[in-house]
């Protein structure tokens, strides 16, 4: 199932009962952002959607609702995606990622086998709905839109699920990434791209220049493009394309009015504008996905030339804080999406769990087939050297036996199977997530690996006593025989 739009998928919530209609009045400024905290933590996977009809911005009801947790759950993100099973998902990319046909006649049959992908690439169309309301650059106002303040402290009013198209000046390919934006004023915002992320890849060269880079933000749209902002995907591979390819359909395109950039065509809202090279302001505080308010930094500052919307425009949001929050289940979405296109890469993984309560790619625990002395110690190498995967600070390894999804199983192997002093690594000075808070230094923290699997005896010197204590079979069968005389239930 694909969704033309972010309505389409709000009325397949509906149908589902898997989204609340708050009628209430409530507050764009901190309101909206209590109440779906406490939905998320006390309903966890249960919890539903919300649809704040009547939310109050600047003293006045506006004229727009705001739609939270829209991601909150993993049935939600199935349907997000049109997705039953991620993994499944994640074969198929990988089918993509190394089609290279050498003929005419071979890529024919290529395509037919890959269900004819090439209808999946983006599609550029005329017009679209979000120019139903087009705003000129002297009409500005972003405190027209609900936009939410989250936590007391945050430093102001914050778009907290922006999708932010750029393109590479040198190639001019297209990126899309997820990065927050503070309302700085009516035209002005943060960019709060990473120093580490695509974004910013594309500024960085911009600067080199001496050019602005152009920048379209998209707030809302059809659900596969949003989480597509959000992926972890190889540079330079386009997120719309990838949206398409979840969904199994082109995304339609439009030309922006006053940059040279395409959006989706049915988005709800869309600002343009741009970003100077060398021009930064302090952005922050705020409550961020660790839990935590990350530091106030220097980020460039984007600068809004035109605001495009639909006639009724729907303003989505999502609320960042101590986990369980929603991008914990998008968070996982990508765990499952990306595990096939890790283990091409190191096959002997079995199984990746990144806790939600770990901070998400914070902790990793993998099991592997073990298959020489040091083996673990490969693995989590292999680990941090895979993308995204630099930022994590703490890798748990474990054998394949021991199912990684199962905390109390990994305690217990950690527990019985690690001597530290033989076990455990630390690397100092590597690279850290923008956000990490309890490193000494910006951008870079220690390291933590645990080799949690049963040691060879090249590793030990000597044979350890790691026979499980287990049952015989014919003990087992005896007692299973007995066992509704016991009176258990
Ligand atoms: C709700 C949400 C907010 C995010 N905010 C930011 C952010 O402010 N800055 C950032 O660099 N990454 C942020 N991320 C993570 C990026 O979206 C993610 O790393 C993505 O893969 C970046 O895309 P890129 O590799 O094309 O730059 C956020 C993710 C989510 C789900």
């Amino acid at each position: 199932m694909s969704y033309d739009d972010l309505r389409e998928f709000i009325d397949e919530l509906e149908k589902k009962n898997l989204i609340e209609h708050i009628k209430e009045e409530v507050n764009c400024e901190l309101e909206i952002s209590e109440i779906t905290a406490r939905v998320c933590r006390k309903y966890r996977e249960n919890s539903k959607a919300l649809f704040f009809e009547n939310v109050k911005n600047n003293g006045k009801i506006s004229e727009i609702p705001v739609v939270t947790n829209i991601f909150g759950s993993t049935e939600r993100m199935k349907l997000a995606l049109g997705q039953e099973n991620f993994e499944s998902f994640g074969d198929k990319f990988l089918k993509f990622l190394k089609f290279k046909p050498s003929g005419f006649f071979e890529k024919l049959q290529v395509l037919k086998e890959l269900n004819n992908i090439s209808s999946y690439f983006p599609k550029i169309v005329k017009t679209g709905k979000c120019k139903e309301v087009i705003i000129n650059e002297d009409k500005v106002d972003l405190f027209k839109f609900p936009i939410l303040k989250l936590w007391p402290n945050d430093g102001g009013r914050f778009i907290t699920l922006p999708m932010v198209f750029t393109k590479d000046p040198e190639t001019g390919m297209r990126n899309v990434g997820m990065y927050r934006m503070q309302v700085f004023d009516k035209n002005t915002t943060g960019m709060h791209w990473h120093i580490h992320k695509d974004g910013a890849e594309h500024y960085r060269k911009a600067e080199k220049f001496n050019k602005k880079l152009e920048v379209a933000v998209v707030i809302g749209c059809e659900p596969a493009s949003m989480y597509a902002a959000t992926a972890p995907l190889p540079q330079n591979f386009d997120e719309i394309l990838f949206a398409g390819l979840l969904r199994e359909k082109a995304i339609s395109m439009v030309k922006c009015e006053t940059i040279d950039m395409k959006v989706p065509a049915n988005a709800e809202i869309v600002l343009e504008g741009y970003v100077n090279p060398n021009e930064r302001r302090l952005e922050g505080p705020f409550g961020d996905h660790t839990g935590y308010y990350s530091a106030i930094d220097y980020y460039p500052v984007f600068h809004i030339t035109c605001i495009t919307h639909k006639q009724k425009p729907i303003y989505a949001a999502t609320v960042t804080g101590i986990p369980p929050m929603e991008d914990a289940y998008i968070g996982k979405a990508t765990e499952r999406l990306f595990l096939p296109f890790i283990k091409t890469i190191i096959p002997e993984i079995k199984d990746i769990n990144l806790p939600i309560e770990g901070v998400f790619h914070n902790l990793c625990i993998v099991s592997i087939n073990k298959k020489y002395p040091g083996h673990a110690k490969k693995v989590m190498f292999a680990l941090w050297g895979l993308g995204q995967m630099m930022f994590t600070k703490i890798i748990i390894v474990v054998d394949a036996d021991v199912n990684v999804q199962n905390i109390e199983d990994v305690l217990w192997v950690v527990g019985s199977r690690v001597e530290p002093k033989r076990d455990i690594i630390t690397i100092e000075n590597a690279p850290a997530d923008a956000l990490e808070n309890a490193s000494e230094f910006k951008f870079l923290s220690s390291k933590l690996g645990i080799d949690a699997t049963r040691k060879w005896k090249e590793e030990v010197n000597k044979e350890l006593n790691l026979d499980l204590a287990e049952m015989s079979e014919e003990v087992k069968k005896k007692v299973d025989e007995k066992w509704n005389k016991f009176g258990f239930n």
